[in-house]
Formats: C-alpha cells, sequence, structure tokens
C-alpha cells in the first residue's frame, strides 16, 4: 500500500467534511451562543473549585412526551484498526477468554449498557465489503486490503455468521449495511436472504451447512453509506434511483420478520452535517413512493471537531480546547432541527425516523498511533459530550428515533478500550450505563435556565437536563454542569408528584481531561449522589464538570 492509498480517505474525507463545516456556519444563528470579547489564559491543571451558586429546574412531571427509543443508546462497529480485530474478535485458540472467538469481557461491558443494535461492518468499509469473502471455513477466506483505514490486512475471519453470534452473545439487534458502492443489488439480495431465509431454501441450507440453520433476525438494513463521498461520491438523484432498487430486492425471509414489530426496517443514506440536499431528494422520493418499495429511515452523520483534518488532541487539553469541542458538540441541535423541518415537509406524519448512525468526537489521532485507525484518549470531556448530545436526541424524540456512536471499542468516541487482555471502560461507557433507565422511557418536558459558562469568547450554555419516566413508570432525570469549575446547586421543583427521595450516580473527576487507563481504570467512575428533599422540591449539588443521572420516589 503506497503511504498516499494509505491517508486517502481521511484527506478526501477531510475535504467533503470542510465544505460541510463551512456550509454549518450559515447554521449558527440558530445556536444560542453568545460570544464576548475576553482573552483565557489556558490551565493544563485541575482547576481550582469556586462557590456555587443556585440554578432553578422545572419538570412537568404530570406532563407526557414522545417515548426515547431505545435504539438511540446504539452502536456501531467497523472493520477499522481495533474495532473489531482485538477489540471484539481474538479467536477461537486465544488465551484472552473468549466464546467461540468472540472476547467475554467485552461481551459482558456491553450486555450492561443494554446495547439495543451494532451497525455492522462499517462505514466506509462497508461499501467496498463482499460478505462471501467473510463465511466458510476461516482458512479458504480471502485476505484483502481495507483500502479505507490504513491498508490492513483484512483476513475476514470476523464475518456474518461471527457478527451474528457476538449480536446473540450480547443480546442486541444487527444493523447490517449492505454494499450500494462496489457491490451489486444482486450481491446485497442474496446476503439478505443467506442471513435470513429458512433451511428450505438453497440461501438458508448454505448458512445452515456454515452451522447455524435458524435464521438470523436483521432488525435493521442500511441501503448503503455516505454515498454523497466514500460511498460512491453519487448525486442525490443517482443515489436515489439506485437505492429503490436496492430497497426493492433486499428481501427479509424470517419467517418471524413478516410483521408486528420485528419487520426489518431499511435505513437510506441522507445527509452530512447540514448539507440538506439528500435529505430533500430522499424524501421527496419517499413522499412519491409506491408499493415497490419504502424506507423506514433517513441516515445523518454528524461528527463533533474544530474543523478538518481534527486537530483537537484526546489528552492533556486545556479548558479552551474543551470549550470549543462542547461548542462544536451543541451544533447538532441546529442540524437536527434543519433536517427535520425538511423531512417535515414530505412527511408530516413523521414515519420515516431520522438516524444518527455516525456521531461523536473526532480528534486527532492518538501520538504513535497509525492515523489511518482513528485511535483516540476518551475524557470526561468525551462523557460530558456524550450526555448533552443524548439530551439532545431526547428533546428531538419524535423524529430522532435511533443514534449510533462511532464508534463502539477502540476507535474514535469509543465505549471500550483494549490492549492485548487489557480492557478499559471509558467515561463515554459510564454515561451510557447512567443512561439506561431512559432506553425506551416517555420523555417528560422540563423547563430550566441554563446560566452560562464563559471561557474567552465561548459563551456555552452551563446546565442541561432532560427527565423521563421509565418503562416501570419510575420517574428519572439526568443533569449536566458543563462549567469545569464552577458546582452548580440546582433546586428542582416537580409538578404532579410530592418527592420523597431522589438518589442515583454522578460522573466527575479531578479536569475535564481525566481518562481512564489500564493502570488507573477508575479515575473517572460513578460514584453515588443523592438530592436534598424539602416540602417544595428537590437539591442537588452538581459537582463542576459533572453528569448526574437520578431517580426520584414520590
Ligand atoms: O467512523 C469512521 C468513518 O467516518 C466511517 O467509516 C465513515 O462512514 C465516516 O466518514
Amino acid at each position: 500500500m503506497t503511504s498516499a492509498g494509505r491517508t486517502g480517505h481521511a484527506r478526501n474525507g477531510a475535504a467533503a467534511r470542510k465544505r460541510g463545516y463551512q456550509n454549518s456556519m450559515r447554521f449558527s444563528k440558530i445556536m444560542a451562543f453568545t460570544m464576548a470579547g475576553a482573552a483565557f489564559t489556558a490551565l493544563a491543571q485541575p482547576a481550582r473549585p469556586q462557590a456555587a451558586d443556585t440554578l432553578s429546574i422545572s419538570v412537568a412531571a404530570d406532563r407526557n412526551g414522545p417515548t426515547i427509543n431505545r435504539h438511540i443508546f446504539g452502536q456501531f462497529a467497523e472493520h477499522l484498526g481495533s474495532g473489531i480485530y482485538g477489540g471484539i474478535w481474538v479467536g477461537k485458540e486465544s488465551r484472552i477468554p473468549n466464546v467461540r472467538g468472540i472476547r467475554s469481557d467485552v461481551v459482558a461491558a456491553l450486555k450492561a449498557i443494554q446495547v439495543p443494535n451494532v451497525r455492522w461492518p462499517g462505514g466506509c468499509f462497508a461499501d467496498e465489503y463482499h460478505w462471501r469473502d467473510g463465511i466458510g471455513p476461516a482458512a479458504k477466506r480471502a485476505v484483502r486490503v481495507n483500502t479505507n483505514w490504513g491498508g490492513a490486512a483484512e483476513p475476514n475471519t470476523f464475518g456474518t455468521d461471527e457478527f451474528m453470534d457476538f449480536v446473540q452473545q450480547v443480546g442486541t439487534e444487527a444493523y447490517v449495511s449492505v454494499n450500494m458502492g462496489s457491490g451489486t443489488i444482486e450481491e446485497a439480495a442474496d446476503w439478505v436472504a443467506y442471513m435470513t431465509a429458512d433451511a428450505s431454501s438453497t440461501a438458508g441450507k448454505e448458512r445452515a451447512a456454515n452451522g447455524h440453520a435458524k435464521p438470523y433476525k436483521v432488525k435493521f438494513l442500511g441501503l448503503g453509506n455516505e454515498s454523497w463521498g466514500c460511498g460512491g461520491s453519487m448525486r442525490p438523484d443517482h443515489y436515489v434511483d439506485l437505492m429503490k432498487r436496492f430497497a426493492r430486492f433486499t428481501h427479509n425471509f424470517n419467517p418471524a420478520q413478516q410483521e408486528g414489530d420485528d419487520v426489518m426496517q431499511r435505513i437510506a443514506v441522507g445527509p452530512n452535517d447540514n448539507d440538506g440536499s439528500y435529505t430533500e431528494a430522499v424524501m421527496k422520493a419517499w413522499k412519491d413512493h409506491d408499493w415497490a418499495w419504502d424506507i423506514q429511515g433517513l441516515s445523518l452523520h454528524s461528527y463533533t471537531t474544530d474543523g478538518w483534518p481534527p486537530h483537537l488532541p484526546s489528552t492533556g487539553f486545556d479548558e479552551t480546547d474543551y470549550a470549543k469541542l462542547i461548542r462544536a458538540t451543541l451544533k447538532i441541535d441546529g442540524i437536527i432541527a434543519e433536517h427535520s423541518a425538511i423531512m417535515d415537509r414530505y412527511d408530516p406524519e413523521k414515519k420515516v425516523a431520522l438516524v444518527i448512525d455516525e456521531w461523536g468526537a473526532w480528534l486527532a489521532p492518538l501520538p504513535g498511533t497509525d492515523p489511518g485507525f482513528l485511535v483516540q484518549q476518551n475524557s470526561l470531556r468525551d462523557g460530558i459530550l456524550a450526555a448533552l448530545n443524548i439530551n439532545i436526541f431526547a428533546r428531538h424524540a419524535d423524529r430522532v428515533r435511533m443514534t449510533n456512536i462511532a464508534q463502539m471499542i477502540n476507535v474514535l468516541q469509543a465505549m471500550i478500550l483494549t490492549d492485548k487482555e487489557k480492557m478499559v471502560l471509558t467515561p463515554t461507557y459510564h454515561v451510557y450505563k447512567m443512561y439506561v433507565p431512559f432506553q425506551d422511557a416517555t420523555f417528560v418536558p422540563v423547563s430550566f435556565d441554563a446560566g452560562s459558562f464563559v471561557q474567552g469568547d465561548i459563551s456555552l450554555p452551563r446546565v442541561d437536563a432532560i427527565a423521563a419516566r421509565a418503562k416501570d413508570g419510575k420517574l428519572w432525570l439526568a443533569m449536566v454542569n458543563v462549567d469545569p469549575r464552577r458546582p452548580a446547586n440546582v433546586r428542582v421543583r416537580f409538578d404532579g408528584v410530592t418527592v420523597k427521595a431522589a438518589q442515583g450516580e454522578v460522573l466527575t473527576a479531578p479536569s475535564v481531561a481525566s481518562i481512564n487507563e489500564f493502570t488507573a481504570p477508575d479515575v473517572v467512575a460513578p460514584r453515588p449522589l443523592a438530592g436534598r428533599v424539602d416540602a417544595g422540591g428537590v437539591t442537588f449539588e452538581l459537582p463542576s464538570k459533572s453528569v448526574v443521572v437520578v431517580q426520584i420516589d414520590s
């Protein structure tokens, strides 16, 4: 592989993303940010805490909003760096504890956060993936070059049957992206048949011969990936014409998926950040669709960066870099609003979900790692960023019904980092665990004065909050204190309930740049936190730079 090939994706992606970033500036006025003029001296040291002051939140516990779909907490695992090989797959002969080659520590950690779905095999990788390379006897599988990601050898030892085994071990749903870039409709149709047909057909027999007689469940099917970029640089109209045929001919034959909630959902490629051209083209076509094809989701990709190529470091950063990244991530609220408005014009009943199947912090590669492997550390900052994004998704829950953070293990904003037999859970993982009660909960409106956190010329909302009623009827409140220095006393009033107790967990650490490492895995870990209850409500002391999730007993 030439060095040009090894970095090609990053360069091309950077150019495309830069255009998107420039476009995004047009929308900056919808964001509630104010800019002041003062200069700031950066501090790499943990900030000295400052005095708390009181903010108020009002929870309309007697009112209900939409369901916060559990699929908002979805994951993404691409054949990229050690996202699959090393992160999930260690091989049956490995000394690392595994079940049929899939590492057991990772499976246990993922079960604990109740991962609702995993998107696979990519990403850009998906549009060059030929599924037949990854089935059958391991020794006979094709070895290819992973052209998108570092020119690494792709041994195809983790293929369809291994992915489905992983899905079943974790207890999650499969979100499979078919190859619309370099693959054919026939190839995609055959793949879905291989996965879903019963053993009375040739496709099902082939799967049975590979060890799995029962059809797999494919809950979500992605029709291409970033077809505006690495997926083939297609004009929106060209993509739409092709997508209709992929949607028409990819039949799911699983007898258990023919009706009801388990029917397979097809997700079309949609926008990059705030470029609305794919949103317009796909939704316009969908409005006029006939019986022959349909989609249930439109994908949006929106990464948090401070420009392309990403240059903010994932370790040792100061509070100015922290503020820049938080400012960047909050833009997703306006991006969702823009695409939702377009979708509302064609789909006022909100039948088609906006599926944000790639999002998260994209930072500079960790020094000493292959830039093509997208390795970055994960700090308290990333945990705070994750919580802010989940809150935004919850506030758009009527349209945003699925998201996939990029990526699950060892790549970009990961849940889990591994190195051979070692594994560590990141701050982002802990946020996902704390938010489990919000999966399929009913959104409860909250109102509050966010206050502000000012860092040099950047001014951001200081506090954020959402509330929801879980499936078991319990009320939950999530709060974020973005300010890296000032704790916040938060006085919460609840309409319609008399509170008896409020307890849960807080995630914080000495610095926004604090990280968990293999040798120090609990620097950023949740600790218990309770509120002070009185006749008028509950008061919480939110530490500076913290995420708090509490259950409200009434
Ligand atoms: O997540 C890394 C890459 O980002 C994905 O492969 C691609 O879809 C996007 O550009």
